[in-house]
């Protein structure tokens, strides 16, 4: 039973996560006349929405003829056929609307000498179901994220959404397999809030730091998918982990795709430009996982460079100077910070690096949480949006800059849904003590573990191993070892140690509660790979090379009790919303 003094809130929905989706389903929720509050860890401009760089795909054609079903059937190839082609619809159709709206709210996208919006070209996007590369990634010079995340703020100020900035979500709140709301501590105060709502949207983002080597800010932690996991309910396709290809080596720090898109390319020791060998139309600015792959093998077969021959050289030492200034100020700034390069000079030293989780929280395309069993029945009361969610858009490999147009195009689609759902201003359930009893037994138990093992000795561990043990290429042999020895740091919570018993700023509970958080989605990570015995998108088994579309066109569901897990399957949706476009059955997948 709590000590703890409990401070009540009732909204009509509560969104949880202040990243891109976050604040563009608080504008709708609050547009709508929904009593909302945008609960957050970060403060919202720190959202790691800021931190996306090259652009936000939308079939506009401003720069050359375009269709949204073009870009369907790239996204759906770009998957590995493993996204849900009805999710891709509706993404692909909406996401000229989506972006035009950013346009109003006030985004300052780069421009075209004719006054519309920029568009680069990225991997995978390609004219009429071909080859051909098309420029649809709209963008603001190479700070995209940023810029939207900025104008979204903006707009949820404006719309009166209630901000609770710095709470630290705990957990949700269910009963009788329905979501009431959420437990979270305020880390400025000490104090411990319940907000009952009626619907939760849960859009805490990705969870990278599983890993030792990832762009993601050291704040992604996916908490939203381990309170989904401690309610019982299942996360999908957690094996799909994407490699950004350039991650500046030894650093992590994200060198945006647009810099190929913008004309830059790779190197091998030899000077040879390699994605010609693996990828002869598309080149440079094939599939992220094709890249990733090209690369490891270059380095594997002893043709990276360095003293460690464990990295390729991305040069744009050939573009104009002023192109470099206007389009990718970002990265120049990043690599002189972080690799001490001039690029107008010299080749920037880069390495795959974990960038991005296709899995998360399984939802339909109106962004309502799926239950147990494979069923298509959703959760009441629960949603899941932006990198959270697997909705399931990018399936076994997100293409570059469908990442922040999923953001939008499902935080727009939760707010519409939960309109419809929720009235202004009904009347909320009691909440079971013993709910609210849990989730604090929990906060309580780390907040006081007097064991021996630091967080950060454990976090290491667990990064150690995913970073070894489910990397860019797997085996049987290496995610065997890796199903045994994920589950170490885990234990080591059993003799826990947390100095600082505090309740006010203590970074070290919250490291601890983050831990106990991306602990759990490292065990399904790896036990979900373990159990794909087949190549896909960016899950690729040595051992099986090729794709079985027989036995794996399936969505991987996991759940994870403890360091035990349960794995099951769920079919890929095979038919599209409308009659505006046909799906598109699987091919062989080359570019
Ligand atoms: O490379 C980039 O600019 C990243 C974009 C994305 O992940 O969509």
């Amino acid at each position: 039973m709590s000590a703890y003094k409990i401070i009540d809130h009732e909204y009509d929905v509560v969104v949880l996560g202040a990243g891109g989706s976050g604040l563009r389903a608080a504008v709708g929720l609050s547009e709508a006349g929904l009593k909302t509050a945008c609960v957050s860890k970060v403060f919202p401009t720190r959202s790691h929405t800021s931190a996306a760089q090259g652009g936000i795909s939308a079939a506009l054609g401003n720069m050359g003829e375009d269709d949204w079903r073009w870009h369907m059937y790239d996204t759906v190839k770009g998957a590995d056929w493993l996204g849900d082609q009805d999710s891709i619809e509706y993404l692909c159709k909406e996401a000229p609307a989506a972006v035009l709206e950013l346009e109003k709210y006030g985004v300052p996208f780069s421009r075209t000498e004719d006054g519309k919006i920029y568009q680069r070209p990225f991997g995978g996007m390609t004219k009429n179901y071909g080859n051909e590369t098309v420029q649809r990634t709209c963008a603001a010079a190479d700070r995209t994220g940023h810029a939207i995340l900025h104008t979204l703020y903006g707009q949820a100020l404006k719309h009166n959404t209630e901000f609770f900035i710095e709470y630290f979500a705990l957990d949700l709140i269910m009963k009788d397999g329905a979501c009431k709301g959420l437990i979270a501590w305020n880390l400025n105060d000490g104090t411990i809030h319940r907000f009952r709502s009626h619907i939760t949207i849960i859009a805490t983002g990705g969870y990278g730091k599983v890993y030792y080597s990832a762009t993601s800010a050291h704040t992604c932690t996916g908490d939203g998918n381990a309170m989904v996991l401690r309610a019982g309910l299942p996360l999908q396709d957690m094996e799909f982990v994407q490699f950004h290809p350039t991650g500046i080596y030894g650093h992590g720090t994200l060198i945006s795709e647009g810099v190929r898109g913008e004309g830059g390319y790779l190197v091998n020791s030899k000077g040879e430009r390699f994605m010609e060998r693996y990828a002869p139309n598309a080149k440079d600015l094939a599939s992220r996982d094709v890249v990733s792959r090209s690369i490891a093998v270059e380095i594997n077969e002893g043709r990276g460079i360095g003293k460690e021959q464990d990295h390729v050289h991305l040069h744009i030492d050939h573009l104009d100077p002023k192109v470099i200034e206007e389009r990718l100020p970002g990265i120049s700034e990043a690599s002189k910070l972080f690799a001490n390069v001039d690029v107008t000079k010299e080749p920037i030293p880069v390495v795959p690096t974990v960038h991005y989780n296709m899995g998360g929280i399984p939802t339909n395309y109106k962004a309502e949480v799926l239950t147990v069993n494979g069923s298509e029945k959703t959760v009441p009361g629960l949603m899941a949006i932006g990198e959270a969610a697997c909705v399931s858009v990018h399936g076994a490999n997100r293409l570059g800059s469908n990442s922040l147009i999923d953001l939008v195009v499902f935080g727009r689609a939760a707010a519409k849904r939960a309109a419809e759902l929720v009235k202004p201003g009904m009347k909320h359930d009691e909440i079971d003590k013993s709910e609210t009893d849990r989730c604090l037994d929990r906060f309580d138990k780390l907040r006081n573990s007097k064991g021996s093992n630091p967080t950060s000795e454990l976090r290491l561990s667990m990064q150690k191993t995913m970073q070894s043990k489910c990397a860019v290429f797997r085996t049987e042999k290496t995610l065997k070892e890796g199903v045994n020895e994920i589950r170490k740091p885990f234990e080591g919570m059993d003799s826990l140690s947390v100095k600082d018993k505090s309740l006010i700023f203590n970074t070290d509970l919250v490291e601890t509660l983050e831990f106990d958080n991306l602990i759990r989605q490292a065990i399904t990570t790896m036990d979900s790979a373990y159990h794909r015995k087949e190549s896909r998108g960016a899950h690729a088994r040595e051992d099986f090379p090729k794709r079985d579309d027989e036995n794996y066109m399936q969505h991987t569901l996991s759940w994870c009790n403890g360091s035990k897990t349960k794995i099951n399957y769920r079919p890929v949706h095979r038919s599209t919303l409308t009659n505006d476009v046909q799906y598109f059955p699987p091919q062989e997948r080359v570019y």
